[in-house]
């Protein structure tokens, strides 16, 4: 049965050590809460951290953690002291979560926590290819495991992974600012489906990735050198379910039952006749705790009539409180509530009832039916799962729900009071309209996001992601081209050593080499060097290299070589041996004079394009520009040349650039007439581009036709990339 494997940094589960033995308590974030009902309804093992440095431990704890763990389906992952400072309470807490949370002025990046960072998500990723077997699915979680997609997909290919991010993903002019933004984004590439809450943090990761990683995005599809990468929105939910049934079950309860908690409740209403108002955060910065406090302070200036009447519940989970500006937020937290209650506090009632600790599910469930009105106001935050179970209790659809527009639940909770949480004055009149609100308009508001909450709940959300994430596992090949795995390559490998006369006719970028910001450095590497070196030397095998690239450029890196080159899409020849480059006869160059001043002028509208002037060739490169911009300027320098150009050029769109080239010479002709040079017994051609596909068209069917990348194409065969294509000519090479 295909398993999955769930990886998060923080398991739910935390080991607690007492006097003589090791007990497990429940983690808070929603993360934890979320995720553990997906992981008990299947074949599923979750793989984390149980929250104590490795040191805490002795060796028969580690081994008793690890069993009591194993028999619940978990499997710890031990960080000892030093990893916890600096990959968890270093990297993770005091880089990402600052960075990606807007609060740039917290951000500390040091060098040797990116290395433990590295190291962590190495162990991470060792973790799950020990678990998994070809075909299981992986599913890693959040910003603490950023690298482990690629990490994983470097040991092992057939896993299909999905990647969740549970923390927003901010705007490419705060991601930029990380150090190492390209090792980030290049590690979430590992994997096949990447998920957010909402749609501007999708829309901002792949902004990021255009702009810094330069790949072509297609919709939600990025194209990463032939793979693809799924990106999606899937808003987290919670076990309304869960949450509806206990609700139920405290209505139901005789007084005699009844906790604390709801006595507490009970007798301040009785007593007032007022209403309280609840606030339940961990203690961090992004959730607007002390704006929260000051707007509530605001209200009680502005509003005596309801002293003695309302008052805020705030209960405040401790966390990561060994980093500096957590300290720093419970100090100024503490002052705060004892400035407001220490200003407005009567015999009779304590404006602020502050719990500095985390409650269980039962007493949760009665903070969340106790309070008419919930205050959830982060000045950031990935969604807010607090929000919905708000509402989730609240089996009549009355009470009140502030919610600040900075909170990825806010796009779902639209009938929500929503306001902005730096605004204190907007702030504590919220708090006014929702104690002043009638019962009819908190229904009218609460019933379509209750319904909501009901139909999209934490199962729905898991099966959506693990649905798309099972259609990308499935997706089929297109039905002509085959992908070559060992089978095939066997096959090919046979072919080409029974052959007795061999061409192969090989397009340069994005075949033999990748793509560069600069295209004056995307050079060979000396390894496929040796390869072409080494497959020339035979002398019953031909190459050609056929590329776009002009003569200078290939005579530099391929001129030692006994290879013919083949520059310009065909307009220039060189064979092997020979010194000359030989040149097409063009009917007429007169095109040149018309078309060249019209790109000029885009390349000098559009900052970071070019133009590149070849023989019988114009090329505007766009790849250094804004890449949304680059499109469009692309799009419309297409359009202005369509309408200049007749038939005798032909215009091509490349990869990230518009070449003109005359339309009587191409790939395909000139590989023609090299096929028809000699009796060939076996020809291959391989490629990735548009320009490629004549070669494919031209050439006989009984060539062995490669497309490089996962583009449309005409061609037999498929790899994924240039490292699997040159990977497959060093295999020629070696069977020689
Ligand atoms: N929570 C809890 N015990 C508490 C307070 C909160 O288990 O004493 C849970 C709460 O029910 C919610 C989660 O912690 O599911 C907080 O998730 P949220 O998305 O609101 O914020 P995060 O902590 O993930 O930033
Ligand atoms: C948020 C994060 C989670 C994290 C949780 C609790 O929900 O998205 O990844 O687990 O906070 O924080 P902690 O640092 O205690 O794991």
């Amino acid at each position: 049965m295909k398993k999955i494997v769930i990886v998060s940094n923080r398991l739910p589960l935390k080991v607690e050590k007492n006097e003589q033995s090791i007990v497990f308590s429940p983690t808070s974030g929603g993360l934890a809460t979320g995720l553990k009902s997906v992981h008990e309804s299947g074949n599923a093992l979750w793989i984390g951290w149980p929250g104590v440095p490795k040191e805490e431990l002795e060796a028969a704890q580690l081994d008793e953690v690890k069993a009591s763990l194993g028999d619940m389906n978990f499997k710890p992952v031990h960080l000892d002291q030093e990893q916890v400072e600096d990959f968890y309470l270093g990297l993770s807490n005091k880089s990402i979560w600052p960075l990606f949370h807007y609060f740039k002025q917290n951000v500390v990046f040091d060098d040797n926590q990116w290395e433990a960072y590295k190291q962590v998500n190495e162990q991470f990723a060792q973790a799950v290819v020990e678990e998994v077997q070809p075909g299981d699915t992986v599913w890693v979680h959040d910003y603490q495991l950023l690298l482990v997609p690629d990490l994983i997909r470097q040991k092992i290919q057939d896993v299909t992974i999905g990647f969740f991010l549970h923390i927003p993903f901010p705007s490419f002019e705060i991601f930029r600012i990380f150090p190492k933004r390209q090792e980030v984004l290049r590690g979430l590439m590992g994997a096949d489906l990447i998920g957010f809450h909402t749609y501007d943090y999708q829309r901002h990761f792949v902004s990021s990735v255009k702009r810094i990683l330069h790949l072509e995005v297609n919709f939600n599809t990025i194209n990463d050198r032939g793979r693809e990468v799924i990106v999606n929105t899937f808003p987290m939910g919670i076990d309304t379910e869960k949450f509806e049934a206990v609700s139920k079950e405290h209505d139901e309860k005789h007084p005699s039952d009844f906790s604390e908690m709801r006595k507490q409740f009970t007798s301040h209403r009785a007593q007032s006749n007022g209403k309280l108002i609840l606030s339940i955060d961990r203690l961090d910065y992004t959730k607007g705790i002390l704006n929260r406090i000051e707007a509530f302070e605001l209200f009680l200036k502005r509003y005596p009539a309801y002293h003695e009447k309302i008052r805020l519940v705030m209960v405040i989970v401790p966390s990561r409180s060994e980093v500096s500006h957590y300290k720093a937020l419970k100090k100024k937290t503490d002052e705060s509530i004892g400035r407001v209650n220490g200003m407005y506090s009567t015999v009779n009632w304590t404006p602020i009832w502050y719990y500095y600790r985390s409650f269980d599910f039962d007493d949760l469930i009665d903070l969340y039916k106790g309070c008419e009105v919930a205050m959830v106001t982060p000045l950031r935050d990935g969604m807010n799962l607090v929000a919905k179970e708000f509402l989730a209790t609240k089996l009549d659809s009355k009470g009140v729900l502030i919610l600040s527009e900075l909170a990825g639940a806010s796009k779902e909770l639209h009938h929500a009071l929503l306001v902005n949480p730096f605004d204190t004055f907007a702030l504590s009149e919220a708090i006014h309209e929702a104690v002043e609100m009638s019962e009819e308009e908190q229904i009218e508001r609460n019933r379509p996001m209750r319904e909501r909450i009901r139909r999209y709940d934490v199962h729905e959300w898991s099966k959506r992601f693990m649905e798309e994430l099972n259609r990308i596992a499935d997706r089929a090949p297109e039905e002509h081209t085959v992908r070559i795995r060992t089978k095939q390559k066997e096959q090919l490998i046979q072919a080409f050593k029974a052959s007795k006369e061999r061409l192969l006719l090989l397009d340069y970028d994005g075949t033999l080499t990748g793509f560069h910001v600069n295209h004056q450095k995307a050079i060979p590497s000396a390894e496929v060097l040796s390869i072409l070196q080494k497959l020339s030397e035979d002398p019953a095998t031909h190459i050609a290299v056929i590329s776009g690239r002009p003569p200078d450029f290939l005579e530099k890196h391929f001129g030692h070589l006994p290879i013919d080159l083949i520059a310009e899409h065909g307009h220039l020849t060189r064979l092997k041996g020979g010194a000359e480059w030989k040149e097409k006869n063009m009917s007429s160059d007169e095109w040149i004079a018309h078309v060249l001043p019209v790109m000029q002028q885009f390349a000098d509208n559009t900052p970071g394009t070019f133009v590149e002037v070849k023989k019988n060739a114009l090329v505007w490169h766009y790849r250094k520009t804004d890449p949304e911009l680059g499109i469009i300027k692309s799009e419309e320098l297409k359009t202005t040349l369509r309408s200049m150009v007749s038939n005798e050029v032909h215009l091509m769109n490349g990869d990230k650039i518009i070449e003109v080239v005359s339309s009587s010479v191409n790939k395909g002709t000139a590989s023609i007439e090299r096929y028809n040079s000699s009796s060939y017994d076996f020809v291959l051609a391989a490629g990735d581009d548009v320009t490629d596909e004549d070669m494919f068209t031209y050439l006989p069917s009984s060539s062995v036709s490669i497309k490089v990348g996962a583009k449309a194409t005409a061609a037999q065969y498929r790899v994924s990339d240039y490292n699997a294509m040159i990977d497959f000519l060093g295999e020629l090479a070696r069977a020689l």
